[in-house]
This record gives C-alpha cells, structure tokens and sequence, in this order.
C-alpha cells in the first residue's frame, strides 16, 4: 500500500481523499486544512488524519478542539506521494517544500505547466510521467477535451482542432466568484490557454489547435463545442470511438439530457456521491461529419473528471503498472465508473 497525502482539502481534495480510499494499493495518510471549520470536522469523522497545512494555524485548530495530528511537517517525510489540492498558485510555492522534503508530488490544473516536469492524462501522457517526481494533472476542461480528442484519434487522424468552452462560473460552494448575470469573455484574448494546456498533454497537436472561452453564471457543469478537421472519419466510426474509450459516455437529448441540470439530476439519482460525474458526457445529437469535420457538443463536471487522473497519476509516478489501461480499470472499478451510451 502506497502512502497518499493530500495537501489541501478542498473541491478537489476531498474527493481525491475518498478516492485513494478506495483503491486496494494506496491509502490516506493524513489531509490537510489551513481552516479549523467543519470541512476539517468531517475529515476526522470520515477517519482520515487531519493536519494544520499551514504550521502557525495549528492553534487555531487547538482552539476549536479540532484534533489534529500535527502540522504537514511532521507528516510529509512519511509520504510516498503528495497531492498537492491547494488552490491555484499556492502548489507552486508548495513546490520547493516538496523538493526540500524529497517527496514526489502532484500538482492540479490551476498551476502552470513550466514548474512540473510533465503533464498528465491516463489515456495520452501515463508512460511519459512513468517515475516521474512532479507532475501536473491538468485542468478539468484540459482533461475533458484530451479524452473526446483521444476518442477521435483512435478512429482517425486530426488535422486541426477548434473549440469553444464556455465555463461554470463557480463551483457550488464558492461565494467568492461571479459573474451573477453577463457572460465573460475569460480570457478576452484569443487563444485562451486551453489550446496550449493541451498541448502539454498532446504535443502532436502543436499549432493545430484553437480554443475560446467565456464564463457563465451556473455552477452546474463546463460545456464545450469541438470541431475537428480530420483526413475522413464517418459518424458511426466517431460513436464507436467515443463507446471504446474510457471516461467518456454519450447522452441524449430524446432520453432527457436537454441540459447539464438534467446530467446532475441524473447523476444524483443513479446515486453518485457529491452528484459527481467523472465520465464526460457527449450529446449523441451533436455528433456530426461534414466533409472531414468532426462536431460534438460535451459537458465536463468541472469538481470530479481529474479525479480518477490524479489516481492514474499516483500509480505512474510511483511506478505501480507500467500499462495505463490496467491502472484505468483499477481506478475506474473502484470508483464505479463506466457509465454507457445512453445509461
Ligand atoms: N474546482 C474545480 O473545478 C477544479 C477542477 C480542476 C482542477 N482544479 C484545480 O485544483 C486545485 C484546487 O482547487 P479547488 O477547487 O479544490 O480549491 P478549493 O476548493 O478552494 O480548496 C483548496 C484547499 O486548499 C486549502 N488551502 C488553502 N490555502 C492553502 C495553503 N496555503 N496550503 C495548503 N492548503 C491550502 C484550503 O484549505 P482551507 O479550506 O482549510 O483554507 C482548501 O482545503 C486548483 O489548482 C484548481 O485550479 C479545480
């Protein structure tokens, strides 16, 4: 059993806990808050160590009589791996602690390709990140267009690839964030960073592909709208590589996906902790050839589709399986994961 620690318990954190809790060759070592708040009450009732993130707030904890273990210093030595769930530019800085310690850590899609050694998706980058030390799981958007462009890559060849995301505004919890009514252009400047995001995964894809985004006031769900220019596919072959590849499922708007609400809902009543949906959903509708072109319009669900990578990732770097289908289908049992066309 490998040793995980999970530096910060947030959207992300807290899911990649249960999930290494899951899986029969890894467990949790500790998490860490830098808040004393009910987030950390309920680590400790789920049975996971609790440890202050930042070491000047372990009294904080004291005070509350949140019971914690220590600080991440007195933990991190103990670690075969960190995953670093801190918000964006904070992993960054976390980064030098890691090296100091000499632990091996992953970092999310809010930090920036250039301080990892290489970037992870399990179905393009696994055997590249094989041993590696540092490494970024990429964004949830980034993660959502690798794996429908893996999808089109196994039935065809791309020659060019668009796209349009438009973004949740905020995750369900978040108050800090907008917008309340408008729609954001974010970035204004065209390409957006996803195109280059995916790149790091895919460095097949340099100058070949273009991406624009906009932000929206909903919390439930990214959609994208992929367009990609190919040497020739045909309809029925896009279905059948989309079926074939993990973590992708396709809906349809005759069953009753009009929306991502509909795609919550559904993930809610099938059960799914947290309403997560790691699998990302095609509208078997949008799915079009015109000429070489390939269209389909995707919904990503933005708090739970990196977990199952950073699982992936985990085993990569510290070398458990060589062969990344088997690491998916250990992940991806575990977490009851392979929702099928239209389910
Ligand atoms: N949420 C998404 O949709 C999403 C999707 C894919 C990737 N990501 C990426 O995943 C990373 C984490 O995002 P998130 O949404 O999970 O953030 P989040 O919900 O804000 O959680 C961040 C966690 O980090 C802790 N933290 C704050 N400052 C810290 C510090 N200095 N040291 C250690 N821990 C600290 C927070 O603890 P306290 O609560 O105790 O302060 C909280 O538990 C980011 O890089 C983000 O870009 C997010």
């Amino acid at each position: 059993m490998v040793k995980v620690l999970i530096n910060g318990y947030g959207s992300i954190g807290k899911r990649v806990a249960d999930a290494v809790a899951k899986q029969r060759d890894m467990e949790v070592l500790g998490v860490t808050k830098t808040k004393p708040d009910f987030e950390a009450r309920l680590a400790i009732e789920k049975g996971y160590k609790l440890y202050a993130a930042i070491p000047e707030r372990l009294s904080l904890f004291e005070e509350r009589g949140i019971e914690v273990e220590g600080t991440i210093l007195d933990v991190i030595e103990e670690a075969d791996i960190v995953v670093d769930c801190t918000p964006s530019g904070v992993g960054r800085e976390n980064l030098k602690m890691y090296k100091q310690y000499k632990v091996k850590a992953i970092l999310q899609g809010g930090e920036k390709a250039q301080y990892v050694e290489d970037n992870f998706n399990a179905l393009w980058s696994y055997e590249r990140c094989y041993g590696k030390n540092y490494v970024r799981v990429v964004s949830c958007n980034t993660t959502g267009l690798c794996r429908t462009l893996y999808a089109i890559d196994s039935v065809t060849d791309i020659v060019k690839v668009r796209a349009v995301l438009v973004r949740r505004g905020a995750d369900p919890h978040d108050i800090k964030r907008g917008p309340i009514n408008a729609i954001v252009p974010n970035p204004p400047t065209l390409p957006s960073h996803h195109g280059p995001d995916v790149v790091s995964v895919i460095p097949e894809l340099e100058g070949k592909i273009f991406t624009s985004a906009v932000v929206v006031p909903t919390t439930l769900m990214h959609m994208h709208t992929v367009m990609v220019e190919t040497t020739g596919t045909t309809r029925d072959d896009i279905i059948e590589g989309i079926e074939r590849t993990p973590r992708v499922f396709s809906i349809s708007a005759e069953e009753g996906f009009h929306s991502t609400a509909a795609i919550v809902e559904f993930a809610r009543d099938i059960g799914r902790m947290r309403y997560d949906i790691y699998e990302i959903a095609v509208w078997e509708e949008s799915i079009n050839v015109v000429d070489n072109e390939v269209f389909l319009m995707q919904a990503i669900h933005q708090e739970s589709d990196v977990v199952p990578e950073n699982i992936d990732c985990i085993r990569a770097m510290l070398e458990i399986t060589d062969d990344n289908m088997k690491s998916i289908e250990m992940t991806d049992k575990a977490l009851g994961i392979g929702l099928k066309i239209n389910t």
